[in-house]
This record gives C-alpha cells, structure tokens and sequence, in this order.
C-alpha cells in the first residue's frame, strides 16, 4: 500500500496476493476504482498521480455523457445514469443522497485500530456524511491476503424518524476487455450448469427470492475476455456471501461502464432503520484472475485461512439416506453399521426418518425426539454400536422447518411464517418456522443441543427443504425472510458454542445454500441430491469456484443412481468422489464381496491422497475435446500432482491427442505414471497401452503443460488417475 492515510489522499494503491486495487478518494465522493486486477508492483506516489491524470476525460459540457468515475456504491448525484447502489427513502424524502463530505482511511493489519487478523487483509474505511438526508453512509473495502476483495456498505439512519433502504449494492467495475458474462443455473438436482453469454449494454440480473440462493443460484457472476476458460483469459467476478434472498447483476452502462454488483433482495419493510440504527449489506467476494483456476484459488486460499476451517483430516462418511430412506430398522443398521466399519468409513451419518412420527416426508419436523416405536431404546443400540466400532456419529436435522401434521405446529401455529393468507403453500409437506421469535428459536435450539449432548453427535447434517415464500412474523405480519437468514446463522453458531467440535454440513436438498455467508457456521456442503457420478463432474467443477474440495461432500452411491438411472462402474463412482469429501451412500448390505473389495481400495487410496487433495490448489485443463475432462490437485510446494482424466460423452475411439498436465512447477522434472485405470460399466476396460502409461515419463513441468502426453482412448464413463511426482 502506498500513500497517506488520510481524508485528503487523491489515490490509494492495495496490494495484496498478486491483486492491485487502487482507489479514487474524494472528499465528496465514496472511493472509485481506478483498477482491480494484476499486481501493478511498487508504484510510487507521482506515478499514482499520474494515474489519475490519465483517466481524466475530455471536456464536456455535462458529466452525466460520460462518468470519469464510478464509485463503489455509485449515486445518481455524482452523475451516474445507472442503477443506484443505494436506493431508499424516509417516508418519501431524503431518495437521493449526496454527501457534504466523505472521509477516507486506510488500514494495514496490524496497525492501530485494525488487529492483524487471519486474513492479513489491508481495510480502506470510507464514510460519506449526507446532512440533509440525515444519513451516514459507510463502505469498506477489504483486499485479502489471498487478493480477494471483500466490499460491503453500511447506512445508518442519523435523523428522527424511519428510513427505509430499498436496495444496498456495492458494485466493482471491470474493463472493457471483460467482453463475456459466465454464471450458473439450474434446478433441484441439477444444479450449477454454467451458462454464458455476451456482456451486452442493459442488466443481466440473477436474483434469488427463495430464501435462499437456491438450485438455480448464480452462485459466481464473471466477467472475462471473450472465449476466457480455466487457465486462459482473464476474468472478473463476484460471489455474495449471504445465505436470503439476494441479486447479483452486471451493467453495462452506455456511459463505457461495466459493472459487477451484488446485494440482499428485500422484502418491505426489511431495510427499515430506526434512529440511530443501521442496515449492512452482505459481503460482496470479488476475484480475478488470468482464468477461472486463479479466480478460484484466491476464494479457496481464503477459506483455508480461516481459523474454523476444518484441517483434521475429512473422514470418510457413510450416509444412510439412499440406503434405507425412511425405513428405519435397528438390525438392518446395525449392518449397515457393520459394513461401513469394515471398509474403513470414519463417520456414520443416520439420516431423516429417526424422530416423532418421521415415517415419510408428511409429517413430523419440529418434533425433536426420537420416534418412541422404531427407536423404543432411543438411538443409543446404533450410536453405541457407531461409537464401539471406532466411528464418529452424526444426525440429520432440519431445524429452520415444521410440517403442519407435527406437535409442534399444532401447539404453536403461530411459530409457523406465514401471511394474512396463512402459511401460503408447504413443499415436501413442510413449512417454514420462525427463528426470528426468541421462544421458538430457544425451543429448537434447545431440543437439538440435547440431542447432540445425549448422543455425542459430532456432525449435524443440515438440511433446507422449503423455500421461504410467504414468510412473515405470525403477529407482526411483516416479512421475515432477512431475520430467518440471520437467526439461522446465530443458531448454528450457538450449537457450535455449546458443542466443542460439532461439525455442521449446509444440505439444502443439495446443493441449495453453499455461500460464503453460511459457510462462516458449515464445515461441508451437500453438492447436490443427485449423486451420479457422471453428473458430480460438472457440480464438483462449478461448486468449486468458491469453495474447496474439502468442503464438497461426494458420495459414491448404488451401481444404478436412483435420480438418473445411470449405470456406472463402481470405479468410475468412486474415482469421481474421490476428489471431494468421500462418502458412501448406498445399502452395502447388498453389495457383492467383490464389490466391497473394489470400494475398500478406494477408501483406502482416498485416505492415502486426502492430505493432498485437501491442502492443494485446484487446476482444471481446457480441453479442446468436448466430453473429455481433466481435473486435479497440485500440492502447494508443487512436489506431486493427482490428475483425474474422465470421458463423459463418446468422443473418439482413436487416441484424442495429447494430454497438458496444468500447473506443475516449470523447472522440475516430475515422474509421470497413471496410478489406475478404471472400468465403464459392463466390463469395458479401461487398459492404457501408450508407454509412458505402463512404464511411466520423465519429463519437466514445462513440458507436461505446453507438451503433455498422449492421452488414452477412454469409453463413456470411465476415468483414469494420473500422478506427477517430482523427482
Ligand atoms: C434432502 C437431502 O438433500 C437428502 O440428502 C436427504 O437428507 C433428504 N433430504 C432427507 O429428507
């Protein structure tokens, strides 16, 4: 960072893991960006100047034709013709805020005011006065040891009556050459399918109105140079990290601007501020880089720097729910228990169906204690079992939902969010309840914490089956969707309070909810309910954006996948999970011995590897061959490699070419071996016969990437591993 810290600074330069961020401050005006992207390196401050110099425009005679700055919460008094970042008013009054002065001030960790906190960050404060308006408005810019840049703002109400914020969305803008918007999409099951298209003028708006990002969340929104992948181009995005109702949006402004943002969707009423209180808005991610491989990287180097960033190793997980669903039978899971204990599985997870009236998915929820006929011993026979054979024990709760046929809502219809039309329409049967009343949220909070006490749960498996439609406070009749999101984080961070250890993974019927917000509380998300090994492809890639592999629950399921129907090679299965948190979730009670065999190797090979696919960068290839795959993880000191070659759609039965092996350390020279080759199902082999396959290569860590080797012919759903180990 250079330059002084004080309201009178014209340029700020941040510097922090390979990103520059350099600011326009004003006294009258919220900081600008003048750049966001590759480390500009020691910049002196005349050259700063000069910066700013250069950007100056032309004359005109209105600055309304062209802004020469936009800035991070962009006012339509500065002359900005877009989408204001903060739209609200008081009682129709005080809509367009205009700041009488802004002060600026910088801080390094670990100077006066700013411990040095995990995140080695560097903080630039700004706080705009609007006397008239009587409002502060506050932002701050955060640029992450990892170069992630963290952004929100706050408005707090300095006058005497209400103010209402409508809308608070900070925005990054990106340059010219961002010429290609890449987001996700989806559905239950499906989700994270990438969709891309030009960054033409107008919005491209992605909302969620849910409750929740949702199945179809845009989870990142980037703009990169046109045809950008993931190790070529550059690309610009942003990530929201809050677990409601959200918008994440870029414009393209006629004005020459184009700009990343994102905020809350809020329900009326939600952003109204009392005197002397505020409203925040959630922390906007923004990242770059030359491809979405360094994009991610910094999110990921992020996350593991967390201090609640789970680093014991991440245990092998059996999860009983499409092995047994609701049937729920103590000998047959004590088997189940039997078996997964065998194979070397870590942590038994007992799914949905084991509490009060729990037969189906109709009734039940919110009915905290364990279902008297199935369980007349209560869960202790299983947990004993779980916990004698050397595993760790974990429960499914939906604590955030009640279904209408429960004890619960019949005593308390009023906990149930709901408006003058009553609790609006169930999904799955269920409603939501309202965490945002202090008796509901201690009953909950309470019911759950003593049966993690009770049992020794070490893992609570969290699930979300409701989207919050229809959700207000019973006696208030006000929305409550923004105070439901809130109050979810504070229960999840209390159980994790009372209970030293317990690990929480967001479920959401997949892959609904894996924002930053909820991963401040989550140790591993549900990617998807659909675990098709085939499938898992695509969601670990996009999952991954954001989050690392050890944060990304894969399940090896049954040999035909109960949501597709696909039939896959349980090594194909299996060598698909591998690279994220493995699992099983499939009744190996009817597995073949064979089978059990083949799954064993696996968890074995997943123990041996999960140092390294945990702790190490995430590299993916484009491959100019559709339906081929290349995924891997490269240990940090770049001493050895695991690549994953996968063909997901028939692509040719001749040799596809050669094969670059990304992100290995150009000088070394690394031994090249394929460390398994698996099977399609049927038997199909997967036998590579090139070379350097049966033999192994020797070869530079310039040559894998810009060379490579020659690719094996592969069938449909079949993969094969590939290790570099430096030598
Ligand atoms: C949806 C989850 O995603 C599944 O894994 C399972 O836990 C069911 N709910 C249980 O009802």
């Amino acid at each position: 960072m250079t330059g002084p810290q004080e309201a009178a600074t014209r340029v700020v330069h941040l510097r922090r893991g390979g990103t520059s961020v350099v600011l326009r401050l004003d006294p009258e005006v919220l900081p600008c960006v003048l750049h966001w992207g590759s480390d500009l390196g020691d910049v002196r401050a005349s050259e700063l100047d000069g910066l700013l110099l250069a950007a100056r425009l032309p004359e005109s005679d209105s600055v309304m034709y062209r802004q020469e700055a936009v800035s991070i919460l962009p006012q339509h008094s500065t002359g900005w013709l877009g989408r204001p970042g903060l739209l609200g008013s008081r009682d129709g009054t005080a809509w367009s805020v205009a700041f009488e002065h802004v002060t600026h001030r910088v801080d390094e960790a670990g100077t006066d005011g700013w411990p040095d906190g995990p995140d080695g960050a560097a903080r630039l404060v700004s706080i705009g006065t609007d006397h008239a308006c009587k409002l502060l408005v506050t932002t701050e810019l955060r640029l992450l040891a990892s170069g992630l840049v963290a952004l929100r703002a706050t408005v707090t109400n300095e006058g005497a009556d209400r103010y209402e914020v409508n809308h608070l969305e900070p925005a990054l803008p990106v340059p010219d050459a961002a010429q290609e918007l890449l987001d996700m999409t989806g559905a239950h099951a499906h989700e994270r399918v990438p969709q891309r298209h030009r960054f033409e003028a107008g919005q491209w708006m992605r909302e969620a109105w849910g409750g929740r990002p949702g199945h179809d969340s845009a989870t990142v929104l980037c703009a990169g140079t046109e045809g950008f992948g993931f190790r070529r181009g550059t690309v610009w995005g942003v990530h929201l990290g809050w677990s409601g109702n959200q918008v994440l949006s870029a414009e393209r402004h006629t004005a020459g601007w184009r700009l990343l943002r994102g905020g809350e969707r809020l329900l009326p009423d939600e952003g109204t501020i009392a005197p002397g209180t505020s409203y925040s808005s959630p922390w906007l991610y923004g990242s770059w880089g030359r491809g979405l491989d360094e994009f991610s990287a910094r999110f990921h180097e992020y996350l593991r720097a967390r201090p609640q960033h789970p680093t014991s190793p991440r245990p092998v997980v059996l999860n009983t729910w499409e092995a047994v669903y609701f049937d729920h039978d103590l000998p047959k899971l004590l088997e189940l228990a039997e078996a997964a204990a065998a194979l070397g599985v870590e942590r038994f997870v007992l799914d949905d169906g084991w509490f009060h009236a729990r037969r189906d998915d109709t009734a039940g929820l919110g009915d905290w204690h364990v279902d008297e006929d199935v369980w007349p011993d209560g869960l202790n026979p299983l947990v004993d079992r779980v916990h004698a054979l050397g595993m760790e024990f974990g429960l499914w709760v939906e604590p955030e939902m009640v279904n209408l046929d429960s004890d619960l809502a019949r005593a308390h219809p009023d906990w149930v969010l709901q408006t003058e039309h009553g609790p609006g329409l169930p999904a799955r049967h269920q409603h939501v309840l309202d965490l945002g009343n202090p008796d509901a949220f201690a009953h909950v909070v309470d019911l759950i914490s003593g049966l993690v006490k009770q049992y020794g749960v070490a893992y609570l498996k969290w699930d979300h089956n409701r989207p919050l439609v229809d959700a207000g406070h019973a006696r208030t009749g006000r929305p409550s969707v923004h105070a439901q999101t809130a109050a979810t984080y504070r229960m999840m961070a209390e159980l994790k309070d009372r209970h030293d250890g317990l690990e929480i993974e967001s479920c959401c019927a997949g892959g609904g909810r894996l924002d930053l917000g909820i991963m401040e509380y989550a140790d591993r998300v549900w990617v998807s309910d659909c675990i098709d090994a085939h499938e898992l492809h695509r969601l670990l890639r996009w999952t991954g954006l954001t989050l690392p592999r050890e944060l990304l629950g894969t399940h090896v399921g049954a040999p035909t996948d109960h949501t597709t129907g696909r039939r896959l090679s349980l090594d194909f299965r299996a060598g698909s999970a591998l690279f994220g948190h493995f699992g099983v979730e499939w009744d190996l009670t009817a597995a073949e011995s064979g089978e059990l065999d083949q799954l064993r190797t696996w968890i074995d090979r997943y123990k041996q590897e999960r140092t390294l696919l945990h702790t190490g960068t995430v590299v993916n290839a484009d491959l100019d061959v559709p339906g081929l795959e290349l995924t891997g993880v490269v240990a940090r000191d770049r001493g050895e490699a695991l690549y994953r070659l996968s063909a997901l759609e028939h692509t040719v039965t001749t040799p596809p070419g050669r094969l670059q092996l990304p992100g290995l350390d150009p000088d070394r020279l690394y031994l090249v071996t394929c460390a398994a080759t698996t099977h399609a199902p049927d038997g199909v082999g997967v036998r590579p016969t090139m070379p350097w396959a049966r033999e192994g290569v020797r070869m530079t860590g310039r040559l894998l990437e810009q060379v490579g080797v020659q690719a094996p012919a592969l069938p449909v759903d079949a993969l094969v591993l590939i290790r570099a180990t430096a030598i």
